[in-house]
Parts: C-alpha cells; structure tokens; sequence
C-alpha cells in the first residue's frame, strides 16, 4: 500500500532510491518517483506505472543529488497518472506519504480559499502545501511539520525534504509503519526492513505517533506528546539476498518452491518432532486450558488460513471458534468473552483492518495472540503474543508460503490446546505431530504434479469463470484457490462448499463450467461425491484432486484427476494447496498477466 523510503547519503542517491524501491514495490506499482536535492533545490523524476518507466526517465534525466525520497505508489486518491504521482512537492517542500489523509477536503478547501493552487488530485497534496504555508510563515521546518501532523488525521507514514536544506529529512508515522536505517555517516526512512536491506541492517521501528528529525549525524525521535524518545535499534532479519528470485521466473513460483523448506521450519518452531510432542516453549504463555472462546480475525488469504483453523480447534481441542474477516470484525462490536482469546492472522503485520480488530479485543480487555510473517510489524509488536511464521520475505503479492505457515501455526496451535483442554491424549498428540511432521515430505511430492497442473491450466486459460468445491477444511481451500485463481489470472473463480452447491450455484453448471473439486478420501468423500454427480449430470467439466483410494471410489465419468499421496485429514489442507496454487501460478502465465504483481492490488494494505 505505497512503499517509501528517505535517503540522507554520501553519494549520488537517485539509484540507491531505485534500488529500495524495486525491494518495496510489492507495495503498489501504479507509479513511482523520487526527489532529489539537486545544487541545494528540489528536484523530481515521476512515472506512471511500473518502476522501469521511471528507471528509464532517471536514465535520460539523471540525478545526482545526494539526498533524497522515493516512492512506489498505490493509488487510492486520484487516477494512477504522473501527475499525481509522489513526490508531492511546492517550491519549498517534497514528500512521500503511504496512507490517506481523511479530513483532506476540508484542509484542501481551507488552503484553496486561502489562495493554494493545488496541481493534483492526491490527498498527499494538502500536507505539502500546509507544510509550506507554515514555513512561508515563518517558522523552522520541524515546527512546520509538527503544526501540519497536529492538522492530520487519518493514517500515515510520511518523509519530508525541505529546499535548500541537504541534511535535513523529516519523517512522520501515524497507522502506517515507517523505519529509521542507521550506517556510517548515512541515515534512511523506509516503510520496512526488506527497503532497507542494502543498505544497513540498523533499523529502528517508529511507534504509532512518533515523529522524526534525521540529519547525517542521527536521529531525534518525538513521540506523540512531543518528548523525545529512544526507539531500540534492532538487526533487522532481513538481507537483501533474500528477496531474490533465484532462478525461478517469478517470485510466485520460487514461494510456491520454498514451502516445504520454509513449513518443516515452522512445524519445528512449535513442535518437537523427535519427541511427538508440541513444543509448549513456542507458544508461550497461552493458556488454552482456561479458554471458553476463540475469536480469529483476518483478511483474504490470511482469513482462510483462520478458516481451516475453526475446523481444527473445534475438533481437536473442542474450543469454540469465531471467525471474522477483519473489516466486517472491527465494526460489528461484537461482545468478547472475558476468557477468550484473540487471534490475529497476517502475513505483513500491517493490514489496517487487521490492526484495527486487534485494538478492539484488546480494547474489549482480551489477551491477542498474532500469527505473523514480519516480526517488526504493528500487528506483533501490539500484541501480547507473538506467533512467527517463518516463511522469510514473501515478495509475489498473491501469498502462498505464508499461507501455507499460518497453517502450520494454527495446527501446532490446535494439537496443543486439545493436548491441554485434555481432549487429545498423548497418543493423539503423537500421532497428530507424526502427521505434521510428514507434510514438507508431502509437499515436494505434490510439486511433482506441476507439469500436470500447466497442461490443466493451458484449458483454464481459455474460460471465463471457474467453480472451486470442497467439504470440511478443503472448503477453506475451495475459497483460497478461487481467490489464487481470480487475483492473478484475472478469471471469474468462485468457491463453495460443496454442500451448497444445490442451493444456487448449480444453476451456473454447463459444459462451459469447469469445476475444481478438492476431496481427499476421507469420512466426508461420499458426500462430495454426491456433489460431483450432481455437476457431472449436467455436463459441467470436473478436475477432481484427490488421493488413489479417491479416484476408485469417485467413479465418475468425464473427470481429470489429480492425484496426490495419501495422508492423515488433519494434513491435507497444507499439502492440497500447492497444486491449487500451480494451477492458479500457470493459468496466470498462459493468460499473460503480471504474476508477482497483478493488476490493482498491493502487498501490504494499510489503507481500510
Ligand atoms: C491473497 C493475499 C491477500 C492477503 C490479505 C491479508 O493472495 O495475499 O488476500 O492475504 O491482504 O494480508 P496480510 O496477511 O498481510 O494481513
């Protein structure tokens, strides 16, 4: 949801501002643009669309300045044009800024009838042209900035470049994250670790609030009382080397490769597999014992992880679970139990909507538990318990690897609140932990069905709408690969639960239709079954994903089957979304869309 980054340096700093940009462009690309202070003056270069356009125009019309903003834009106010493209600037000031301002009509409407010509549609624009009516007023650029930030309210993340000031940068956050990057005689905004990652491994996380001064000698950092504050300086996780494609074409694929490395990981933070056991270390001071409810809020992809997960808490643990996608969450005002717990799922740690659920719980006195991808983030650092997944910087803006280990959280999480709720024995936590631990296995196996999934996917490529069904937790899976499905390759896909299938969506059925069915064998297969005939009957087009045992107890005509290794249920949703996600990953190639970075969306969404 914008990506931006602030360099005060001892070079030219125009490609340093490139290269973090590429590292934050997972955060929108519907433009991009730095500023550079160039003989004392403010300086831009400004490019609709991907960041190689404005590569090509810093190629023509170099900078050399060296200090400097950039940009990476996902537009929410005003059309994705350069014009309205960050840097926002006057004669006096440039910024950047990833959030949205709401009260911008009324401080727009303000500043026009004081005689401000506003040269863009943004809402970005009202913060550069109050910063500048301030210093046209006389005062010193901090107090500039703090007047303006006391003017804002909505979400933000914000750096400031002053004309004629070449050791100066200004940098705000409020919602939106922002980090201070420290090295040798430089210093750096960036909205996260991965931008800074060139750079400095010195990072120091802004808290909700916080402004900063930064000149090349350090940082001072007020909080939002105006004192100044220390904010840790940590070593960030992150290295460059890890946001690299590899030899893979996209960073899709190369995700979609890294789970079974990245899963065996996870599923050994929190279990001893050795043992059998859970590893109770791991998930620290949860008491799933005293629990009467468990509420799990989050959005998209993370959402459905939290939906595999209500099966298994239910079954294992026998712990009553609510599940809320997180916009619907926040404002529903929904009565929390006081021996509940809240569990937050996301992979950026940053998702606004997400943030704003865990406030509620905590607000409504619950403890909150976060499954997190990005240690650093808002979302862990709120929290009372923090949850890793380590699946390491996911670049491909549809998530695969942080899908696949929120699960593995979530059913070390289940395993060890039915071991402590005394619903499983331990022989079933054994058991269950022997299963889990089969599942990297599983998974490279089911990375050798890629070749079948393409020549699926070279027919997908050619309709327009795709029906994806399964029963119990791959109904979850049913939702997640339509969701795969649609975001990338841009063709209608919708997910039910089989079951409901007679209740509607039948009437979409005909030869035109494929429909995905995700069914292992298991205590409900006879039922999808059932499902299947139903689809069969009227001519609609069936790819079935299923096991041996499946495929000779389907028994229905006119089906591709899929076949994977026979596993234990409680595994199946892990080891059934990578050919869901390869046949999504190869119908977006066939159809020729950009993979890691699909039309209108972004990484992180700090936005509502
Ligand atoms: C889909 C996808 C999104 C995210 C959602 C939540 O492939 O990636 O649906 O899952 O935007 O993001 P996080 O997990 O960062 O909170």
């Amino acid at each position: 949801m914008c990506g931006i980054v602030g360099i005060l340096g001892s070079g030219p700093a125009a490609p340093l501002l490139v290269d973090a940009l590429k590292r934050l462009e997972y955060r929108g690309y519907d433009s991009a643009g730095v500023a550079t202070l160039e003989g004392g003056h403010l300086t831009r270069r400004r490019a609709e669309g991907k960041l190689r356009n404005l590569e090509e125009r810093l190629a023509a019309q170099p900078l050399s300045g060296r200090s400097g903003i950039g940009h990476t834009r996902w537009a929410t106010h005003g059309a994705p044009t350069e014009r309205n493209a960050h840097p926002h600037a006057t004669d006096r000031v440039a910024l950047v800024h990833n959030g949205i301002i709401e009260n911008f009509r009324e401080l727009r409407t303000e500043l026009e009838q004081g005689g401000t010509v506003f040269s863009t549609d943004t809402d970005t624009e009202v913060i550069a042209q109050l910063v500048s009516r301030n210093l046209e007023a006389g005062m010193a650029p901090a107090d500039a900035v703090k007047a303006t930030l006391d003017r804002l309210e909505g979400a933000f993340a914000l750096a400031i470049l002053f004309d004629g000031e070449d050791d100066l940068m200004i940098g705000a956050r409020r919602g939106s994250p922002l980090a201070i990057g420290f090295s040798d005689g430089e210093i750096y905004f960036g909205s996260d670790a991965i931008a800074l990652a060139p750079f400095t491994d010195r990072v120091s996380y802004l808290q909700d609030g916080d402004w900063a001064i930064l000149t090349r000698a350090g940082a001072t950092i007020y909080d939002a009382d105006g004192a100044v504050v220390e904010r840790p300086v940590t070593r960030a996780l992150v290295t460059s080397l890890m946001v690299d494609k590899g030899n893979h074409r996209h960073f899709m694929a190369k995700e979609i490769y890294e789970q079974p490395e990245v899963v065996g990981h996870t599923l050994g933070h929190y279990l001893d597999f050795a043992g059998g056991r859970c590893a109770p270390d791991a998930i620290g001071g949860i008491d799933f014992a005293s629990l009467d409810r468990l509420s799990i809020t989050a959005c998209g992809t993370a959402y459905y992880a939290g939906l595999v997960a209500k099966y298994w808490f239910e079954r294992f643990a026998r712990l009553p679970v609510d599940i809320d996608i997180a916009s619907e969450f926040r404002y529903r005002e929904q009565p929390l139990t006081p021996n509940g717990l809240s569990i937050v799922v996301s992979q950026s740690g940053e998702t606004a909507d997400t943030l704003a659920s865990l406030r509620y719980a905590k607000a409504e006195g619950q403890k909150v538990a976060a499954i997190v991808n990005v240690q650093e983030s808002t979302i862990a650092r709120e929290s009372d318990f923090v949850l890793p997944t380590l699946a390491g910087p996911e670049i491909g803006v549809a998530s695969t690897k942080a899908f696949s280990c929120q699960l593995s959280v979530l059913a070390s999480l289940a395993v060890a609140a039915g071991k402590a709720r005394g619903h499983l024995t331990d022989v079933d936590e054994e058991r269950l932990v022997r299963a889990l631990s089969e599942i990297p296995r599983l998974m490279s196996q089911a990375l050798r069905l890629e070749t079948q999934m393409e020549a699926l996917a070279r027919d997908l490529a050619k309709v327009q709408h795709i029906l994806y069904l399964g029963r119990g937790t791959s109904y979850p899976l049913a939702l997640e690969g339509a969701l795969k499905l649609k975001e990338i390759s841009y063709i209608h896909a919708e997910g039910y639960a089989a079951g409901e299938l007679k209740h509607g969506p039948i009437a979409l059925i005909d030869e035109n239709m494929p429909v995905v069915v995700i069914a292992p064998y298991d205590r409900i297969f006879d039922k999808t079954v059932s499902n299947m005939q139903e689809v069969a009957a009227r001519g609609g087009r069936i790819i079935l994903l299923t096991d041996p045992k499946g495929r000779d107890a389907a028994a229905i005509d006119a089906v591709e089957t899929v076949i994977l290794p026979e596993m234990p249920s409680t595994i199946t949703p892990l080891v059934y979304t990578i050919p869901i996600q390869l046949l999504a990953y190869h119908t977006a190639v066939f159809m020729g869309t950009d993979v890691d970075q699909p039309r209108n969306l972004a990484k992180s969404v700090t936005v509502e």
